[in-house]
């Protein structure tokens, strides 16, 4: 990243896929099963590196304004979109439109034109349901045009699994960053009201560290329960016993649903 403000330079895509993974038109897991089908498909061709001579690249996409027939998959800068895309589908996309130039034309529903009147004459119809994805869920949102109850209760589905699932972030590798980067998560969770604490296991119960003191200011606890590094332990089977005991606390706090976000190192 840089911080001038010179605008970046790049060369024209020679093609770019959008696959809708927002969840009106397909479940969104077959979006991302979509993509990764097309990562094992191009990367013996070389496609999959970002600087690729073809410039090829394969992106999700939040709603593509369809809501219906999916995977909905458009190809760019051809603007042609394709319908029920799946595993099979794809495959031919690749082949025939991406590598041949011979766009799969029985799954084409649209076609963007260079002519605005061409386009007006679209014959889908977009309900943009996907619009509205910051409006309550248990708002019923029913009567929009070309919304199908289908798809509205695909976007309920959606959204409660997408609320339902947890995220687990593994900082790893050596040297340092690993706790910064844990503890900025941390505090920019605090920013915005939610519920945070952790556990310390390579801190020992008495530590009394510049972070901790700052948590304990803004009222986060993170409960120093190990004995500090292994390395300067006098007795690695009480050491051992306090990490056992620390992860145990840990698990306790991770499924007791009190933390939106929990720390543990
Ligand atoms: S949800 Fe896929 S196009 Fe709108």
């Amino acid at each position: 990243m840089t911080s001038d403000n010179h605008a970046p330079s790049m060369r024209p895509y020679g093609s770019h896929l959008l696959i809708c993974e927002h969840g009106d038109c397909a479940d969104p897991e077959a979006a991302a099963a979509l993509q990764q089908r097309f990562r094992e498909l191009t990367q013996p061709l070389g496609l999959t590196k970002l600087r690729n001579p073809a410039r090829v690249k394969c992106t999700l996409s939040g709603c593509l304004g369809v809501c219906a027939g999916g995977p909905i998959v458009v190809v760019y800068p051809d603007g042609i979109w394709y319908h029920h895309v799946d595993a099979a589908l794809l495959e031919r996309i690749v082949r025939e439109h991406l590598l041949e130039g011979r766009p799969v034309e029985e799954h084409i529903f649209h076609r963007q034109s260079d002519a605005p009147e061409a386009n007006e004459a679209a014959d889908y119809a977009p309900d943009h349901s996907g619009d509205d994805a910051d409006s309550d869920p248990a708002e019923p949102t029913g009567g929009k045009p070309g919304s199908s109850p289908e798809s509205e209760a695909r976007r309920k589905a959606a959204r409660a699994n997408r609320k339902q699932k947890g995220l687990l972030i593994v900082n790893t590798g050596n040297g340092k960053g690993k706790t910064t980067a844990a503890l900025g998560i941390l505090t920019r969770a605090w920013g915005r009201d939610m519920r945070v604490g952790g556990i310390q296991f390579f801190k020992h119960a008495n530590a009394n560290y510049g972070e901790l003191r700052a948590l304990e200011r803004m009222g986060v606890t993170l409960t120093p329960m190990g004995d500090g590094w292994t390395w300067t332990s006098r007795d690695l089977d009480e050491t051992q016993s306090k990490a056992l005991h620390g992860w145990e606390a840990a698990k306790e706090r991770i499924v007791s649903g009190d933390y939106d976000i929990f720390f543990a190192r």
